[in-house]
């Protein structure tokens, strides 16, 4: 048995008319940049995550970067977040011009860890960013307490959380603003790049609007200076057609998890992942821990059973940030889950059987 980490072709497969006719009316209207698809989505998704305004853009990097901007964080300024995410959650920081200070994350839901952040808020310190990973939400209320006692900003990053909650709340709805990404793969996929920022202030999200098109309200009037960051007409329509399928698909990739954890039950070399009594995790990823990661996704992959790593080494220990001084030992929590996380196959068509196959070859390379 063949098992992809990832199978985008069985959902295409899935909505093919829909997608075609979607694609079609815009070619029909020729609305390419931006224009009323993109607008229309824009509606759908801000109501989708409890939000007052949603604005599209070209990637969730971009949503990240403009979101900061635009709240007016820059030079000299210092964001915090985590170091196990996604290296566009930093970079979106340093292309503020900003610092990205790192706290270390909870060791039972890979988010956050809302104690460590007094400890790293200084006179510099202007944002923060949760990052709500693999599909669960951070732990929201005392983030948003601390970051409301320093007068901070709170930018959720919820690229990987479309349709999650906290406490019934939708993720990316609680802060300031919130990031999306619609890479194909995460649980809304665009059939290409784009991004949105949701946010419940009216000011942010026309700021937001007029940045991306180059600081223009109308054409050939810049107010500001701003970039072209739009969002395509064919990622807004088939974004449409997407959005309406996510409720269904984030419910079977919860059944998945669930049936995962609980063939996984009596396998004590693996822990599985917690879902916070407070959180609706939407498992865009599911990753279980084991300290015999790189050996067994090797004899997995022996078997045709791929999996990922999210992700290998935390943000404070690559390259491109050793810049900023962390050492190894800096955030030992981090660290240890970097080393021991593996992604196994999850998306919402994945099978039983699939589950099942995945679960009995980790078992027979444990009993060997
Ligand atoms: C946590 C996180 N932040 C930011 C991003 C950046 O999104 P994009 O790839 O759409 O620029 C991603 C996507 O991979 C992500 O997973």
């Amino acid at each position: 048995m063949n098992i992809p980490f990832l199978d985008l072709k069985i959902q295409y497969n899935a909505i093919k008319e829909e997608i075609a006719l979607a694609l079609h009316n815009v070619l029909d209207s020729t609305a390419f940049a931006g224009g009323p698809f993109v607008e229309k989505f824009e509606k759908e998704f801000a109501a989708f995550c409890q939000s007052g305004f949603a604005v599209g853009v070209g990637s969730g990097t971009d949503a990240l970067w403009i979101a900061l901007l635009c709240l007016g964080i820059g030079q000299g300024d210092e964001v915090i977040t985590t170091p196990n995410t996604f290296i566009a959650t930093a970079e979106a920081i340093t292309f503020c011009g900003a610092k990205p200070v790192f706290v270390d994350i909870d060791e039972q839901t890979y988010t956050m860890n809302p104690d460590l952040l007094k400890g790293v808020i200084t006179t510099k310190t202007k944002a923060i960013i949760p990052v709500h990973l693999f599909g669960q939400p951070a732990d929201m209320d005392p983030i948003i307490k601390i970051a409301q006692e320093h007068g901070l900003f709170v930018i959720e990053d919820a690229c990987q959380a479309h349709g999650a909650e906290y406490k019934g709340r939708s993720a990316g709805s609680i802060g300031h603003a919130g990031c999306f990404s619609f890479y194909p793969g995460k649980n809304l996929g665009a059939y290409g790049e784009a991004g949105a920022v949701v946010t419940n202030s009216a000011e942010l999200a026309e700021k937001i609007k007029r940045f991306r098109d180059h600081g223009q309200a109308k054409k050939y009037f810049h107010s500001m200076i701003g970039w072209n960051a739009r969002m395509d007409g064919f990622q807004g329509a088939v974004l449409s057609v997407k959005l309406k399928h996510l409720p269904a698909w984030n419910e079977a990739r919860r059944e998945n998890a669930k049936h995962y954890n609980e063939l996984f039950a009596d396998v004590n070399k693996v822990k599985t992942p917690v879902e916070d009594s407070f959180a609706q995790h939407v498992y865009h990823i599911y990753a279980i821990r084991t300290k015999n990661r790189d050996a067994l996704m090797r004899a997995l992959a022996g078997k045709n059973i791929f999996c990922g790593i999210h992700y290998p080494i935390p943000l404070h220990l690559q390259e491109a940030y050793r810049s900023l001084g962390y050492g190894p030992g800096t955030f030992p929590v981090a660290e240890k889950c970097a080393a021991e996380f593996l992604s196994l196959p999850m998306f919402p068509e994945l099978t039983g059987d699939q589950i099942k196959a995945v679960v009995e070859k980790i078992k027979y390379f444990f009993t060997k």
